[in-house]
């Protein structure tokens, strides 16, 4: 039957690529890849603001969170945790010859999507209702389909068109629509791609790759509401996520991982794929996946709160959705207010008000003391999760400096689900095994155990790529 051909279409089998190199490189060990996992603000980013100071980018990153969750209530409150991302970005190499870019990494919607040219085999995009431009931020790479010899639109009645809500068959090809919370919305054709990764762990500079043929991905042609980059790439927990088509391939699974170097350093994080994603730290810790509101989404059970020997336990267990693309942990008030209330006991700090946009519980002001004296003041927060896991949350993941000599609880009150925002995941190895269906936890120093290399003197590689393919 067709139909079964072009669902099988759907499978894909990871070509493990050995590049002849010029540079010392060790074998591929088919333990999976990792790729640099940019913060936005950072130096390595191209929306680096370098007139914003350390604190600033904090604080734009903390009120960017607002926009992912609701805007808080007059009572500071937060009702809804909506997906409107985001704070990191992964380079990507689509198509053949590949074009290369950037694009938000969202551990919180399934769809891969790039910004493709309008003018491609397919004519221009189909037009939704409530088009409209929206001011691109430079500089912007547009994937242009008719230059690749491997594009393919999909077909309405695939596999992958189906797992989409709203679709047009337009032609015979899926055309898609697909929004985001807070409005955002973009539209094209579902298609598919050669995507390339270049491993960029420490030591590997870039020269093997992987090669997957029949990624499929929106080729978007309209888009509403602000998007940074060329594209993005869904990490969620479903079918059509990055991390699912990958995983189709067994040796990789469906697995993936990051460990988020702190703000204040200078150098990228990673994104690993593969065996490389599962955490072997020691203390880690593992918890399951509960079913999520939002499909897409990892939810895992929050138990209790917990600082010193005092320990608040959740009315019920509460789901808590962990994700990279909100810079704030929001926590119910049941957890949150007795928390703020043994935390202020505890930490004998002068209080300071909180800056006027953030609605920020607790703040204090550190004027004339060093990192190391405020750390020491700051006392271990433990999340009680699910399966009886532990998760320490030290003072980096808990307080972060919003304003000159300004430093707040970086946990905001939320009415329903919790967040595990970004500030609560830095130097913490993290895994997501949708396998397993679980997300693991461990302490990790995150700059020397996962950095991106840093981008040396050795030119590009020339890929051969050497793919093998499942029969369709
Ligand atoms: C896509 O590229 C076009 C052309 O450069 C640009 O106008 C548009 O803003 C971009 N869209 C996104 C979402 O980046
Ligand atoms: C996801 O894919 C699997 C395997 O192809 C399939 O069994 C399952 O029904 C799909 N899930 C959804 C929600 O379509
Ligand atoms: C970060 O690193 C880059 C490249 O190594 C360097 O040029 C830059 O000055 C550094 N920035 C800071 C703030 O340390
Ligand atoms: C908690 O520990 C402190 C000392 O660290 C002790 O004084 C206090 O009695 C303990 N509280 C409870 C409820 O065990
Ligand atoms: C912090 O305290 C110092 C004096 O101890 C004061 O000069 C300064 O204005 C305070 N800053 C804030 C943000 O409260």
């Amino acid at each position: 039957m067709a139909e079964t051909t072009r669902v099988s279409r759907a499978l894909l089998l990871v070509g493990v690529v050995l590049t002849a190199q010029l540079c010392a490189c060790t074998a591929y060990g088919g333990d999976g890849f990792s790729v640099e996992f940019i913060h936005r603000d950072s130096v390595g980013s191209p929306f680096h603001d370098p007139s914003l100071t350390a604190y600033g980018r904090v604080a734009k990153a903390l009120a960017r969170s607002y926009a992912r969750a609701d805007a808080p209530s007059a009572h500071g409150v937060v009702s809804e945790i909506t997906s409107t991302p985001f704070e990191y970005l992964m380079a990507l190499n689509v198509g053949t010859p590949p074009t290369r870019l950037l694009a938000i990494a969202d551990t919180g919607s399934d769809l891969v999507w790039l910004n493709c040219s309008k003018k491609g085999p397919h004519g221009p995009g189909p037009a939704f209702a409530g088009d409209a431009p929206s001011p691109p931020p430079p500089p912007g790479v547009v994937f242009d389909p008719s230059k690749s010899k491997t594009y393919s639109p999909v077909g309405c009645d695939s596999g992958a068109c189906r797992e989409l809500h709203e679709t047009v068959c337009v032609d015979s090809k899926c055309a898609y629509f697909y929004g985001y919370g807070g409005g955002s919305t973009t539209s094209g054709l579902l298609s598919t791609e050669t995507f390339t990764f270049a491993d960029d762990a420490p030591g590997t500079r870039g020269e093997r790759t992987t090669r997957v043929p029949n990624v499929n991905f929106g080729c978007g042609t309209t888009f509403v509401g602000k998007f940074i980059g060329d594209g993005l790439v869904g990490l969620g927990n479903t079918n059509l996520s990055l991390v699912t088509q990958l995983g189709a391939h067994a040796s990789l699974g469906r697995r993936f991982s990051y460990c988020l170097v702190p703000y204040s350093v200078n150098v990228s994080s990673v994104l690993n794929l593969g065996a490389r994603a599962t955490v072997t730290e020691p203390g880690a810790a593992t918890t399951p996946l509960i079913p999520s509101r939002v499909k897409s989404y990892y939810t895992i059970g929050l138990l209790s709160v917990k600082v010193g020997n005092a320990t608040y336990a959740a009315p019920q267990q509460s789901p808590a959705i962990v994700d990279s693309g909100t810079t704030l942990t929001f926590l119910s008030k049941a957890l949150l207010d007795p928390l703020v209330k043994e935390l202020a006991g505890r930490i004998k700090l002068p209080k300071a008000p909180p800056p006027a946009d953030l609605q920020l519980p607790l703040c204090y002001n550190i004027t004339g003391l060093k990192e190391g004296q405020i750390a020491a003041k700051i006392p271990d927060v433990k999340l009680g999760l699910g399966g009886g896991a532990a998760v320490t949350l030290k003072a980096l993941n808990t307080f972060a400096v919003v304003q000159k000599d300004t430093l707040c609880l970086a946990i905001a009150p939320s009415a329903r689900s919790s967040l595990i925002g970004n500030v609560a995941q830095q130097n913490m190895h993290v895994g997501y095994d949708l396998d397993k269906g679980t997300v693991t936890f461990a302490a990790a120093d995150c700059a020397r155990s996962y950095s991106a290399t840093v981008p040396g003197p050795c030119p590009r590689p020339r890929t051969r790529p050497s793919h093998l393919r499942l029969s369709v």
